[in-house]
């Protein structure tokens, strides 16, 4: 991108929309606008246009991808037009912010990824909670080796949060709209920092089950183990059967190593390391605009989306790659195999790169990381 501005646009003006919005916001001094926003529903894309003072609104968003001012667009919409609109907007030339999941199987993220591959366009996944500062902070620990060789991972999860609390999201737990249940809305921001932390998955079993949620076509709850290609093993219990609305109380990660272990629970971050001296860093993240602290989400989308559009604006791949959504959609689809009856399902062998871990790399951009030309 030249010293011109860079326009952006966002697709979908539900529930997760506004906490892109702070994070192009957030850009304003280094010349990004949000200049346009589509929904279908007139009321939400007006809504989050006076919110955010965005001059152009549409119904449909491939009249908004037609802007030759737009560069780039988030898709927040429901899981089933993920594809569609990605692809759309990659003919379009536009570079993709995606909403997790990616998509609702690996046939749609390949077309996906090729589709951006064509027009030389990015993919970016958004996975807001690799930007919450306990999570760099375990990342890096595991990096620089605080733990030596990672044996184990284990995440327990608990929650009531089943999207939008106003429940005005009517796609969501049907089959064909949401991708999944718990593991493709909750469980994946979890079930990707195992993987973040620890490598690319080579085979799952699984159990998945409804247990309180009668009136969904998916699971509400299911436990996984995971087999990593580095040979370390995990777990992954998930469930938003318990009473606690939010994602973190009842959630315990951990990660053991030859050297020691890190145990996140809740907003508690613990590590013993037999690397004398080791010490867990401070993370710094950039300041934000008033007002974005108080996205339902936390600050992980904002953060995302300014190192997705720094990514974009210094021709480095973005932090957050789809491919990591599509070996996530793997994982789960192999997950799905085997809770149906296959006892164990071997995920095929491909390149070994689960994101910036295979890179040696765990900084993000707005931390300082990954190196490329400057904007
Ligand atoms: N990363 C996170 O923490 C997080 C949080 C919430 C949601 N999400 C993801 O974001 C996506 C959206 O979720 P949400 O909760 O905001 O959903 P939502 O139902 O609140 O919003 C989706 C919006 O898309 C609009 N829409 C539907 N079909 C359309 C079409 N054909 N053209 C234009 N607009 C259309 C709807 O009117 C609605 O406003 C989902 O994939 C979800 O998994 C991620």
């Amino acid at each position: 991108m030249g010293g011109g501005g860079f326009g952006y646009g966002i697709i979908g003006c539900g529930w997760v929309a506004p906490a892109h919005a702070w994070g192009v916001r957030a850009l304003g001094p280094a010349g990004v606008r949000l200049v346009a926003v589509a929904d279908q529903d007139p009321d939400r894309a007006e809504r989050l246009a006076q919110d955010f003072d965005v001059p152009h609104v549409y119904a449909d968003y491939r009249d908004l991808l037609s802007r030759p001012d737009v560069h780039a667009v988030s898709i927040c919409l429901p899981d089933f037009l993920h594809c569609e609109a990605t692809v759309a907007a990659a003919a379009a030339s536009k570079h993709v912010l995606c909403e997790k999941p990616l998509a609702r199987s690996v046939s749609e993220a390949d077309e996906m990824m090729a589709a951006c591959e064509r027009r030389g366009v990015a993919l970016g996944l958004v996975m807001n909670h690799r930007y919450f500062p306990d999570n760099i902070r375990t990342k890096r620990a595991i990096r620089e080796g605080a733990l030596g060789r990672v044996l184990m991972g284990s995440v327990m999860h608990s929650s009531a949060l089943t999207g939008d609390p106003s429940g005005a999201s009517p796609w969501r737990g049907r089959r064909g709209l949401a991708a999944g249940g718990i593991l493709t809305t909750q469980a994946i921001h979890f079930l990707d920092l195992l993987l973040w932390f620890a490598g690319p998955a080579r085979a799952v079993k699984a159990w998945t089950d409804r247990l309180v949620r009668d009136g969904q076509d998916y699971e509400d709850t299911a436990v996984l183990a995971l087999q990593l290609r580095s040979g370390a093993l995990a777990t992954l219990a998930t469930t938003n059967g318990a009473p606690i609305t939010d994602d973190f109380t009842g959630t315990r990660l951990e990660i053991h190593g030859t050297e020691g272990y890190v145990v996140l629970e809740g907003d508690r971050l613990r590590l013993a390391s037999m690397r004398d001296g080791y010490a867990l860093q401070e993370v710094r993240q950039p300041p934000v605009p008033t007002g974005a602290a108080e996205v339902v989400f936390g600050l992980g989308h904002v953060y995302e989306v300014m190192d997705f559009v720094t990514a974009v604006r210094r021709g480095v791949p973005p932090p957050v790659p789809g491919g990591d959504g599509r070996h996530l959609m793997a994982v789960l689809t192999a997950a799905y195999a085997s809770a149906r009856g296959e006892r164990e399902v071997g995920l095929e062998d491909g390149p070994a790169a689960y994101s910036n871990l295979a890179a040696g790399s765990g900084d993000l951009l707005i931390q300082g990381g990954g190196r490329g030309p400057g904007e």
